[in-house]
């Protein structure tokens, strides 16, 4: 969603369930976010800054209890980069160091810009990362890829990144100098700082730094694992600056207690400016993807342990190999093992040297990052369910997301589902015709994220994981009764052996469910407007679980049908199965979403934070769903499902779905 953020804080809001738990007993607000919010706050007082009055309305919004700002845009899109312009100074110069980087492999690495404005230093100047290090006119290209025909100094393209001048050098205004420490990951190109006047609204180039590289620019990066089509494959997903015709690109594997190892040659695929379907996508935003590469892995055996290894071989012999990693491959269909699923959505991206501080536009992603990367051993498989980046339009950011997830999507597969941030643009097809994908029009997602989709255009899909069996949908694409979606719904819930696979979740970024976030509670609807649709196929096929995202909250529901709780319990539901328990999973990272300022009867448990669910298949019958916080982790709201066969063979005479039988004997 895009329509509401409150600012993060100290002091956690929890929304009380209507059961006895107590939400916030003893907890404590992220670590990380916390310091962040206390550091910000610390150079406001010692640096006005023009920003500051922003800052004061969210304070004063906070201590109302309502914050009604909208600050979801993506921070690049603060800077008019299409208004720059260039009045290089003799008096101001600036500098990075060192210039040389990832000499040891590493992928990642901080460098420390030193600069100066001899005369008329002021609050608003700010320092952009460019990438690549030419930034000026003469890259220009209008979105049809010829050069620009404007001969004036301008800029064509957003930095990486941003921060302001004052940000850690308190004396920067009157002494003119100052310093910065930035982090840089290995995107395929140079990079150089820029120092501006003007604010980000009204930028003007001071001065240009040297070029900062990295030893190995083309090397391979950002893997990414997910299941294949195939219960025994996976695949295994990498970005480098190879073309297929200038390296072969290849993955070598092998059962991790083994010796012998397999090479697989892999698929190349990249997208261009002119697929993307508008601004800033097609204008300030772009930057090359470089190429994705796709290896499938195959026949594996279930539940074991693999070493994986990407690289690309090149024209003379040699090789250039990325990191190795080891991955648990999937259970078969049926299998009767522990089974770990997490779940959320609505992640985004932030940055780890405190860039873009002023937006503060994903609060929680590093957290919900780090403390699933903390607890990798313990999870299965990843389900992140869309409004992934939330790059909107500028592609970088796409590059930073996979570098900030790497951690978790090198490990265990890293399922996805699209969200308005990644498909919806006016006249692109979406079924919503909102601008939120900045006009990537979901083609950055589907080529990066290589889902099991039949046509990974449309990005719906099913996938097993042993007990398991996933029904994926994608909301930004129509979902109703009659269309193409409906029936590969109706076709995956059906197919299913619930006797061997019990488990049956539904998944869409939109809430089709159930959700008391205050712009739902607006509409009168409570779910999308045009949502439960499908609700007759949850109840026929016995959906037990269904999850969204788009709702930056946790909440989840009574089992439900039509509006009307089947079961009042709320910890542990065994027996026959009454109704689909809907849970909202979309505090990932991104701004938190109000809840409406009133309970209803369907609604159990709320929680206003950020977090993730996890899901526990213990054996056949035994199911745990499990909340966690990502500032701590800890778990915060729990339910058990006992459920046999016969009991999902039953049905509930309240509600209208139950098979027909004869009276013959
Ligand atoms: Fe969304």
């Amino acid at each position: 969603m895009s329509i509401r953020y409150e600012r993060i804080t100290r002091v956690s809001i929890v929304v009380r369930s209507l059961s006895e738990r107590t939400l916030d007993e003893g907890t404590k607000e992220g670590t990380k976010c916390a310091d962040f919010a206390r550091a910000s706050t610390q150079r406001r007082e010692n640096h006005p800054n023009p920003m500051d009055t922003l800052w004061l309305v969210l304070v004063l919004a906070l201590v109302t209890g309502r914050a009604q700002g909208s600050f979801m845009e993506q921070p690049l899109a603060r800077i008019s980069v299409h208004r720059a312009l260039i009045e290089l100074e003799d008096t101001a110069s600036i500098s990075a160091s060192p210039d040389l980087l990832g000499a040891k492999g590493e992928t990642a690495e901080y460098v420390t810009v030193k600069f100066r404005r001899a005369a008329n230093a002021e609050n608003t100047d700010w320092i952009g990362v460019f990438s690549p290090a030419n930034f000026n006119a003469s890259t220009c290209t209008e979105p049809d890829g010829v050069p620009s025909k404007d001969q004036f100094p301008k800029l064509c393209s957003a930095p990486v990144k941003y921060k302001y001048a004052n940000f850690s050098s308190p004396n920067y205004v009157r002494s003119g100098e100052g310093s910065l420490s930035f982090r840089l990951i290995n995107m395929r190109a140079d990079y150089s700082f820029g120092l501006f006047k003007g604010d980000v609204s009204n930028p003007v180039l001071l001065a240009v730094s040297n070029t900062v590289s990295f030893t190995s620019p083309r090397a391979p990066s950002f893997m990414r694992l997910a299941n294949g089509f195939e219960w025994n494959e996976i695949t295994v997903t990498w970005t480098s600056d190879y073309g297929q015709d200038e390296a072969m690109p290849l993955v070598k594997w092998g059962l991790l207690d083994d010796k012998e190892r397999t090479l697989t040659a892999a698929m190349t695929v990249t997208f261009s400016r002119d697929d993307m379907c508008g601004a800033p996508a097609t204008t300030v935003g772009w930057r090359s993807p470089g190429y994705i590469h796709t290896g499938h892995l195959k026949e594996l055996w279930p539940n074991k342990k693999y070493f994986y290894q990407v690289a690309h071989k090149l024209e003379n012999g040699s090789y250039v190999w990325g990191r190795s990693s080891v991955f648990k491959s999937p259970p078969f269909p049926g299998q009767d093992s522990l089974q770990r699923v997490v779940i959320f959505g609505d992640m985004g991206k932030a940055e780890r040297d405190g860039s873009n501080e002023y937006s503060m536009y994903q609060p929680g992603c590093l957290n919900t990052t780090d403390t699933l990367a903390s607890d990798i051993d313990n999870y299965d498989i990843i389900i992140l369910n869309g409004d992934m980046a939330y790059a909107n339009g500028y592609a970088s950011q796409w590059d930073q997301f996979l570098e900030q997830v790497e951690p978790l999507s090198s490990r265990v597969p890293f399922m996805v589902t699209s969200g308005n941030h990644e498909r919806d643009w006016p006249f692109s097809g979406s079924f919503y015709g909102s601008s939120d994908s900045g006009g990537e029009c979901g083609v950055p997602a589907q080529t990066l994220f290589n889902m099991p989709a039949v046509n990974r255009a449309k990005y719906w899909y099913q996938t097993d994981w042993g007990l398991f069996r996933f029904c994926i949908a994608n909301t930004e694409e129509d979902w109703r009764e009659g269309t193409e979606q409906w029936a590969f719904l109706e076709e995956c819930f059906s197919s299913v052996n619930r006797q061997k696979q019990p488990w049956l979740i539904f998944i869409a970024h939109r809430v089709l469910g159930y959700s008391s976030g205050d712009f739902y509670a607006a509409e009168g609807s409570f779910s999308e407007p045009m949502g439960r649709d499908l609700q007759k196929l949850w109840q026929k096929y016995r959906v037990d679980l269904a999850f969204y995202g788009h709702v930056h909250n946790y909440e989840r529901t009574c089992p439900i049908y039509e509006n009307v709780c089947l079961s009042q319990e709320k910890h542990h539901y065994s027996g026959q199965f009454n109704a689909t328990i809907h849970i909202v999973a979309g505090g990932g990272g991104a701004g938190l979403a109000l809840f409406a300022p009133f309970n209803t009867s369907w609604s159990f448990v709320k929680d206003y934070d950020f977090g993730f669910t996890k899901l526990t298949s213990f054996n056949r019958s035994s199911l745990l769903l499990e909340y966690k916080r990502s500032s701590d982790g800890l778990v915060y709201d729990k339910f058990w499902i006992t459920r046999h066969y016969k009991d999902v063979l039953g049905c509930d005479r309240r509600t209208t779905f139950c098979p027909l039988i004869t009276l013959a004997t």
